[in-house]
């Protein structure tokens, strides 16, 4: 039996548990999953469990823990305790299976380097960290490109890029890995409609091709139409579950708190009215 198929103990509060067993068909599971920076965890015995073939938004105010679940997931981070499984298996064996798109914030874009070059660097897993790039790879490059509507500046400084089109980009350099599970920190953040749109129709057909995709995301007016799956954080889960059943007011409530913001109740309006 693998280990994916066991349940596990963990410890939570200084107590022993048994873990939730892992579905082999989840795309993403974490269980009793603690990250701290310093004292305080940011992200705590989170147990969490993404389903494979359809897109997940992962929902929370600011400071809730989301991107760095995100990255605790990638193993770019440490885990303080807890296991990652992604398709069943440990995160070490399947980290190859992930692609991953930083919230925009998070990314220097001072450097001096090409748009191709950006997209070239999802393709280095493919051509062997001492390889060349084949004419294939870069013709590849030049598709993913063209898949997020940006064939024409691949000869860009990336920095000369605006907000929206730099996102685009990025998103191309995740679809030239090839990967089964899309990680997306706020794809949306910042961009206009016209450039979310052509985001959500390529997430929509990785979905459609049986990838799994997964987005912090913070416009709740937009969750139902998105979406099939939340998973909602503040430190600690608190819900998760198909959208028609967990994407309620009430679980809305218990993640915001006290720092639900007035737009955050217009959104909810928005949410009660499609309940
Ligand atoms: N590198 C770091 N060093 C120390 N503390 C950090 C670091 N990164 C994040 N934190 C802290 O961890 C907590 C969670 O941060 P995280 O970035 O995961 O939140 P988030 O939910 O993604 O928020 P946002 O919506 O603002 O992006 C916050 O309190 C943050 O200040
Ligand atoms: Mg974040």
């Amino acid at each position: 039996m693998t280990r994916a198929a066991q349940p596990h103990v963990a410890a939570e509060d200084g107590a022993v548990r048994l873990a939730a067993p892992v579905p082999a068909d989840a795309a993403l599971v974490t269980r009793g999953l603690t990250v701290s920076y310093g004292e305080k965890p940011a992200v705590f015995s989170v147990d969490a469990t993404f389903p494979g073939r359809a897109m997940s938004a992962i929902i929370g105010p600011n400071g809730a823990g989301k991107s760095t679940l995100l990255k605790a997931a990638l193993g770019v981070i440490p885990r303080l305790s807890g296991d990652v499984f992604v398709f069943g298996q440990p995160l070490e064996q399947a980290r190859h299976r992930i692609a991953y798109v930083p919230q925009r914030a998070s990314v220097d874009w001072d450097f001096p380097t090409t748009v191709m070059d950006v997209v070239q660097m999802g393709l280095y897993r493919q051509a062997g960290l001492l390889g060349r790039l084949s004419g294939a790879m870069a013709e590849k490059a030049r598709d993913c490109l063209r898949r997020v509507g940006m064939a024409d500046f691949g000869h860009r400084q990336i920095g000369q890029l605006s907000g929206g089109q730099q996102q685009r980009v990025f998103l191309a350099r995740a679809l030239a890995q090839d990967a089964d599970l899309y990680l997306l920190d706020e794809p949306f953040a910042g961009v206009d409609a016209a450039t979310e749109r052509a985001i959500v129709d390529v997430l929509k057909l990785l979905k459609a091709d049986g990838k799994a995709v997964i987005a912090v995301h913070h416009d709740l007016s937009t969750v139902r139409g998105y979406f099939d799956h939340v998973f909602l954080i503040n430190v600690r889960r608190i819900a998760e579950g198909p959208v028609a059943s967990a994407f309620t007011t009430e679980n809305l409530r218990a993640t915001y708190g006290g720092r639900l913001a007035a737009t955050h109740l217009d959104q909810l309006a928005v949410v009660a009215e499609g309940a």
